[in-house]
């Protein structure tokens, strides 16, 4: 973090978003009508989840990479009554109220709950169940999360949940699509200010948790799209020459210097390919919304990996 801000294009990680504020921030950005992904890719779930079911197995172990509230995850489960249900999570007071609640809706589930960092490969303490070596695995990564990594960060995670996963497994992914920068920009840039205020509120929690001096007041929120990446990037933009301490140390910046926040990577449906290709997938179906907006891929791991 502290070196971050020390860069000439000062960074911070994405991850410092999501405090319990943020958090609700964020369920609020889904919300909002110009933020189209959520409620895209719910409806594709809800379309497409007894196809998923029909190709994995309605008794698939399904393992989710980053469960949080596990909101998404009931319309699959209602489609698949007999399968394990695996959330790996990194916050485990989360895990547990998120594996209550469903365990309520779903009383016959079978929950295998992991605190884990996701973004390297977890070893799955799946508790021996007779006929378990059979049970097909199905891995989800819902809410195009993905794009929220570079391109090469991507490819190692997605190579890290094909070793968690094992040959063999499925991936159902959800990536958002390129489109008119517009839309796009306005998905990030609401009228109403939420994600502003979310992104805001990464410099507030600073402060908070590490005794910093930064003059919230003083930034403002920018989505911008970057054509050579192909994404929207998310910064926080002094109004004028600022100097703050975080953790004892100083820092300044010069009006319309910016600290960046947030890469949002949307792709075309041939570089989704490829990019799971390269992470040791092999798409196999891939459904969209009526504007093409959204992508639902499922994928296999059953391409030989170079050595
Ligand atoms: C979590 N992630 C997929 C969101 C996105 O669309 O990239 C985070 C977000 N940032 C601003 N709005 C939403």
């Amino acid at each position: 973090m502290l070196q971050g801000l020390s860069q000439p294009q000062k960074a911070v990680p994405a991850r410092w978003f999501y405090d319990m504020r943020g958090s609700q921030l964020f369920e609020a950005i889904t919300q909002v009508p110009e933020y189209y992904p959520t409620r895209t890719e719910a409806a594709l779930l809800q379309a497409h989840s007894a196809a998923v079911a029909e190709r994995v197995g309605a008794e698939a172990t399904v393992v989710e990479f980053g469960s949080g509230s596990s909101i998404k995850t009931r319309t699959l489960l209602r489609a698949m009554p007999r399968a394990t249900y695996v959330p790996i999570d990194i916050c485990g007071e989360f895990l547990d109220e998120a594996c209550a609640a469903l365990q309520g809706l779903f009383p016959a589930l079978r929950i295998v709950p992991v605190e884990a960092n996701f973004m390297n490969p977890v070893n799955l303490p799946l508790p021996p169940v007779h006929g378990d070596e059979a049970r097909p695995m199905l891995g989800f990564f819902p809410g195009s999360t993905i794009g929220n990594l570079t391109p090469v960060a991507a490819v190692d995670l997605l190579r890290s949940m094909r070793e968690t996963l094992g040959e063999g497994a499925h991936l159902l992914i959800g990536m958002d699509r390129a489109k008119d920068p517009a839309r796009l920009v306005a998905a990030y840039d609401d009228a109403s200010g939420v994600t502003a205020l979310f992104n805001l509120n990464l410099l507030q929690r600073i402060n908070r948790e590490l005794g910093g001096s930064i003059p919230v007041g003083e930034f403002r929120h920018l989505a911008r799209w970057n054509p050579e990446a192909g994404r929207i990037e998310m910064h926080l933009e002094a109004r004028r020459a600022i100097r703050f301490e975080v953790d004892g140390r100083p820092f300044r910046m010069e009006g319309g210097e910016t600290i960046h926040t947030e890469n949002c990577h949307k792709y075309l449906p041939g570089e989704m390919r490829v990019l799971l290709a390269a992470g040791g997938w092999r798409e196999t179906e891939h459904w969209t919304d009526p504007q093409g907006d959204f992508s639902l891929i499922l994928a296999r791991a059953d391409i030989e990996q170079e050595a």
